[in-house]
C-alpha cells in the first residue's frame, strides 16, 4: 500500500508499506518513506506512520514492521526511534557515497 500526501494540489512525499506473503515470513512488513525537503518537521511523517501501523494492524498476522535507514541519516533515525522502532542489525559499508566514502546501513524493527 502507498499513501501520498498531497498539499495544495502537490505531492509532498510518499510513504509505502509491504506485505510479505510467504507461509514463513508473512508476519512481516517493510516501510519506506521520503518527503520533499519544505514539508519537513510539520508532523506529516508521523501521521503517515500513524496510518502505515493502522494498516498493518487491520492485516491479520502481521508482527513485525521492518525498514532500513543509512548511516548519518539522524532525522530519519529521529523519527523511526519516536515511533517505536530499535536498531536490530547493521550491513557495513553498504552504501558507496559520491566521494567514494562507504557509510552502514541499519535495520529497524518495531514489534506490534
Ligand atoms: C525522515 C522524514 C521522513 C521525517 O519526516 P517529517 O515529516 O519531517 O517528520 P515529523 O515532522 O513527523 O517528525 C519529526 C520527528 O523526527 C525527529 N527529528 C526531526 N528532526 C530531527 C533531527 N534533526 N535529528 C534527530 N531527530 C529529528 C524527531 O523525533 C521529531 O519528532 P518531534 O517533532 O515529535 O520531536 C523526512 O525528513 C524525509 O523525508 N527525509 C528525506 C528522505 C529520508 O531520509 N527518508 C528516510 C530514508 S531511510
Amino acid at each position: 500500500m502507498m499513501i501520498a500526501c498531497i498539499v495544495d494540489g502537490k505531492i509532498a512525499g510518499n510513504c509505502q508499506i509491504a506485505f510479505r506473503t510467504g507461509m514463513k515470513d508473512c508476519h512481516r512488513a517493510s516501510v519506506a518513506i521520503a518527503l520533499l525537503q519544505d514539508y519537513w518537521n510539520l508532523g506529516i511523517g508521523t501521521r503517515m506512520f500513524e496510518e502505515l501501523f493502522r494498516a498493518a494492524r487491520a492485516r491479520d498476522g502481521v508482527r513485525q514492521i521492518e525498514l532500513d535507514f543509512i548511516e548519518g541519516n539522524s532525522r530519519a533515525r529521529g523519527l523511526y526511534e519516536k515511533m517505536g522502532f530499535r536498531i536490530t542489525g547493521v550491513k557495513p559499508d553498504a552504501i558507496r557515497m559520491r566521494d567514494g566514502t562507504y557509510v552502514n546501513e541499519y535495520m529497524m524493527i518495531k514489534r506490534l
